[in-house]
């Protein structure tokens, strides 16, 4: 293992087609700065490092669907990225953006390097060709059907269903995105990155890695290497983006996965410019130099990431450093960013897998997804992230559930470290005058003994934080808290202050230090209750770090600040109206893809994200419908509307809108379904009407309830939700 001195650490550059969401989060945001947090605290010098990643075809789709120039799109989404992760107590050095000059720069020299190196070559290759918009169709703007599992709507990039990494061409009965015809093949020009000639290399360095990667970061870079690395296109036939710096390559552009990750270089570099970045400091003269960050052995490169850019880290971006390094070390005229000893290659890769939303993949386009800014304006931000750094997919994809969230801050943020500094600041203020009374060095034997015990169990928390472990680190952190409580309860202070009032002051000055402590620990996780404790107790952060945070620290005498509540309790009320927003998201997108016209589903209706809703072309090749647009036919025979009868219903406990429905649909055939009825409907009026579900909706969970399809309602101008009922008896197909 070498020696570090000091710790580079990088968050995937979000790509900002689209605001964040909850899904990125736990992916990559949450643990990065988890672990930057704490590696500060530990007293090594740390830069971290993001931005927006603004180009690619992704933007430019979203740019035409709302037909607008791809810069208003990007303009929008990194200032919404920019703030919402400051809101959520990101602790980046410098955010960036790729669309600045620094990037362009440092990406085309970069791109000059390989090329004067040999590392990419011009070939001629057949690419879709759209004949009415005259253009080369990159690869997100083809659609056909899958040739591994026949979904009819992969993408010219990958198969979203199976997760296949395809070429274009391969794709069965291929559409332009844009005209919605069918592409012809032409040749065109691109430059090929020699991936294959790293195969060995690779396999060399990845393996020397088996011990401290994480499973599934191996797995899915050995699977690549298994495949075999073939030589990549990395430029494009596009406009947006950054210019291939060639004569003779006007019109093409590098392609988004080049630039992007050299972006977390041209963003060391901002960041590093104190005009451009007033508050960076730095720990030695030598990392005010970017090189320092990049090209130092001694330095330690963690790069955090979701599942879906693992390759990308592990193998593509490596191979690209690697062939920069060969480049410019074999005497060819070097550019102005020649290294010194060449990049250093990330020494983590922690990716995480990937988090569910009640037990469905998150989806955009479906309206299955928790946007960040949104769930910002309902929720602190401590909040956000314990319940986060609890649910993330570290080892395997996970769920978000609301009620879990409701139950991680309830029972574990409020109940245990809010309340325990929340009692012990009240004794503090009851008791003795609202100081801190004693002496830090005479504590009871019991109080010394509980600080002690953080000591051991705060190093072995570091260790669960070095193996990237956090989910651990963070339940972790939630027993010292609990052991504080043990030590309260046990010690009787309320006892004590009436029979031996000095005891009872050592005892909440122990209570207090072991206050301050868990503001330490719990920095990481929860920067906002810890500065605010901090601030109670009057004591800073400036001594202390993660090794000595267990070790009395606080002065005599000091008058606390005031208590404010910590964490407040999440109603039940509020997870159902979490349930019904959710829901009623979904229903709009579904409503708006087309597939759900009629007005059938909308409102109170309790629905699901559906293969239905999945239906966003109309059959005929054309693009996604993005208002009201017709539908055909065959995409109305993909709902399956039948008639059932109710048998039972009854109110969904806690829950002022949910009723829980069995159904009969035709003689053979009951379930149970939920619906969000309950604000028009007691259970006994339902009982024996004759009703409208979608049957072949995916199940979903509500509140712990399973519902095994949607009935059909309608929404008046009030807001009141009526059941769609007809005359007909139960189990026969609406057509
Ligand atoms: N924009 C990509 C995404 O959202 C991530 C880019 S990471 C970087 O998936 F390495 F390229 F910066
Ligand atoms: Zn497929």
């Amino acid at each position: 293992m070498p020696d570090f001195k000091r710790t580079l650490i990088t968050a995937a550059l979000p790509s900002v087609n689209a605001p964040l969401h909850i899904g990125h989060l736990a992916g990559c945001y949450i643990p990065a700065d988890l672990f930057a947090r704490y590696k500060r605290l530990t007293g090594e010098d740390v830069l971290f490092i993001c931005g927006s990643d603004e180009h690619g075809a992704a933007i430019t789709i979203s740019a035409e669907k709302e037909g607008v120039p791809p810069r208003v799109v990007v303009d929008r989404n990194h200032a919404l990225a920019k703030s919402s992760f400051e809101k959520l107590g990101m602790s980046f050095d410098y955010y960036a953006r790729t669309s600045s000059d620094v990037h362009r720069e440092t990406a085309q020299a970069f791109f000059l390097d390989l090329y004067n190196g040999g590392f990419l070559v011009p070939h001629d290759a057949p690419q879709f060709y759209d004949e009415q918009a005259q253009m080369f169709l990159p690869d997100r703007y083809v659609t056909g059907t899958c040739p591994v599992c026949s979904n009819p709507d992969a993408r010219g990039d990958q198969c979203e269903n199976c997760g296949t990494y395809l070429n274009q061409t391969e794709l069965i009965n291929p559409r332009s995105s844009v005209t919605g015809s069918k592409p012809v093949v032409r040749a065109t020009k691109h430059w090929y990155f020699a991936l294959s000639r790293f195969q060995q290399q690779l396999e060399t360095w990845i393996e020397s890695h088996q011990s401290g990667w994480k499973d599934n970061v191996l797995q899915g870079a050995r699977s690549w290497l298994k495949a075999g690395l073939h030589d990549r296109a990395i430029t494009r036939d596009m406009t947006w983006g950054i210019p291939v710096p060639l004569e003779g390559a006007e019109g093409k552009v590098l392609y988004v996965w080049f630039d992007a990750p050299i972006g977390y270089i041209s963003a060391t570099k901002e960041s590093l410019d104190p005009i451009n970045n007033p508050g960076i400091r730095y720990a030695a003269e030598d990392t005010a130099d970017w090189r320092t960050w990049w090209q130092d052995s001694e330095t330690r490169w963690i790069a955090f990431l979701g599942k879906d850019n693992i390759v990308f880290h592990t193998i593509v971006f490596p191979a690209m450093l690697m062939a920069h390094n060969e480049s410019t070390s074999v005497g060819r005229a070097p550019s102005p960013d020649a290294p010194r000893s060449g990049y250093i290659l990330p020494e983590n890769v922690p990716a995480n897998e990937f988090m569910n939303l009640e037990s469905q993949k998150l989806s955009k386009s479906r309206g299955w997804v928790i946007e960040l800014h949104e769930i910002l304006e309902r929720y602190p931000s401590d909040v956000i992230r314990y319940a986060l750094a609890t649910m993330m997919p570290e080892q395997k994809d996970s769920d978000f559930q609301w009620k879990e969230f409701q139950a991680r801050i309830n029972n574990e943020l409020a109940d245990i470290f809010g309340n325990f500094a929340n009692r012990v600041l009240t004794f503090a203020s009851r008791n003795f005058e609202n100081k801190i009374m004693g002496n830090r060095k005479e504590l009871d034997d019991a109080g010394n003994a509980l600080l002690a015990a953080f000591g051991v169990r705060a190093n072995e928390i570091a260790t669960l934080y070095e193996r990237f472990r956090l989910r651990e680190a963070t339940s972790e952190t939630m027993d010292l808290a609990r052991m504080a409580n043990k030590y309260f309860n046990d010690a009787e202070p309320w006892k004590l202050a009436k029979e031996n009032k000095e005891e009872a002051a050592k005892v909440i000055r122990t209570c207090l230090e072991a206050l301050r402590a868990l503001a330490v620990y719990f920095a990481p996780i929860t920067p906002t209750a810890s500065a605010s404790i901090m601030n109670t107790l009057g004591h800073g952060f400036t001594e202390e770090t993660w090794a000595n945070a267990h070790e009395p620290k606080l002065h005599g005498q000091t008058e606390l600040g005031p208590i404010g509540i910590l964490f407040s309790k999440i109603e039940d009320e509020m997870v159902e109206s979490e349930l019904v927003r959710l829901r009623t998201m979904a229903v709009e997108a579904a409503a708006r893809s087309g597939a759900a016209r009629g007005g059938a589903a909308r409102g109170g209706a309790v629905a699901a994200p559906t293969a239905v809703a999945k239906a966003s072309s109309d059959g005929k090749g054309n693009p996604a419908a993005t208002g009201s647009e017709l539908i055909t036919i065959d995409d109305f025979k993909k709902i399956k509307l039948r008639t059932a009868t109710v048998l039972e219903a009854e109110r969904v406990p806690k829950s002022k809108k949910l009723i829980k429905l069995q159904i009969s649909l035709g003689a053979d055939e009951k379930r149970q379904i939920v619906a969000g009825i309950g604000e028009k409907y007691a259970p006994e009026d339902l009982v024996g009407k004759t009703i409208v579900v979608v049957a072949n909706l995916q199940p979903a969970k509500l509140m712990g309830n399973e519902s095994n399809g949607m009935l059909l309602a309608v929404n008046d101008a009030k807001g009141v939700v009526t059941i769609v009922s007809p005359e007909a008896e139960a189990g026969l197909e609406v057509r």
